[in-house]
């Protein structure tokens, strides 16, 4: 066994404890314990925050999140109190109106339902609205193309699809498209029945992903 000499350099190093090098290393990194001695991520008063807030949240969805029914984010359904009430009826017209003049029909056929001459066809004193309901669906779900006569009067434009069908842009459930409809044959002093959601969806079912359809098809219809 051999002992080192007082002024050998590895006498210095051996004096060197673990607690000197951890306080070194927290110097450098800027960490400090606080007067107990005691590490902490985040103050108290930060971690009773959020666990306030993840009460909130848990409270929050647990009240509007509707049970996660995927029916809560159709927007026009309204529910009761969520305990197996019925869904509360929504009028067809009122819900047809809204639809219609919120820049997607008015935008083009207007307001007053006239369309703008030469270019849009109207929707008042047209047999296309307040004839067959069958023709009706077909060119609000899937659009119209080509040459159209209404009130006597040609047009040679474009109609888009409004159905939840492949190339649509607005992509409406049923309900609207039948609400739609139904406010326009009876808005403007037209007279003619209601279309119900089941014929849209039967139409909606039988003819899929139809193109936009022709006059020329169309009149082979019912
Ligand atoms: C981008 C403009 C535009 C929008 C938006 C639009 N239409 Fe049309 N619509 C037309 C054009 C143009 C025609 C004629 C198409 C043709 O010439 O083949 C037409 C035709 C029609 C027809 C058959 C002809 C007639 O005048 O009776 C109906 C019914 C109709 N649209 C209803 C609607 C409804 C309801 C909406 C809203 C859900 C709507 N349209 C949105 C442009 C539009």
């Amino acid at each position: 066994m051999s002992f080192l000499s007082p002024s050998d350099p590895r006498v210095d190093q051996a004096a060197v404890t673990d607690e000197s090098v951890i306080s070194a290393h927290e110097k450098l990194l800027g960490v400090q314990p606080d007067e107990k001695g005691h590490y902490r991520l985040a103050p108290l008063n930060v971690l009773f925050f959020l666990s306030g807030l993840i009460m909130f949240g848990g409270t929050y969805l647990g009240r509007y999140a509707g049970y996660f029914d995927p029916r809560v984010y159709n927007e026009n359904v309204l529910h009761g109190g969520g305990s197996g009430e019925a869904p509360v009826a929504i009028d067809p017209i009122a819900l047809g109106k809204k639809l219609f003049n919120n820049a997607a029909c008015n935008a083009c056929h207007q307001a007053t339902g006239l369309g703008l001459p030469g270019a849009i066809p109207p929707l008042v004193n047209s047999d296309w609205v307040t004839g067959s309901d069958e023709k009706l669906i077909r060119i609000l779900l899937h659009g119209l193309q080509g040459p159209i006569k209404v009130a006597g009067v040609d047009y040679n434009s474009a109609m888009p699809a409004f159905g939840r069908v492949a190339g649509s842009g607005f992509n409406w459930s049923d309900d609207k498209i039948a609400a739609v409809l139904t406010y326009i044959r009876q808005e403007w002093g037209n007279q003619a029945s209601g279309v119900s959601v089941e014929k849209v969806t039967a139409i909606h079912a039988k003819e899929g992903d139809h193109k936009p359809w022709t006059v020329v098809e169309l009149e082979k219809l019912p």
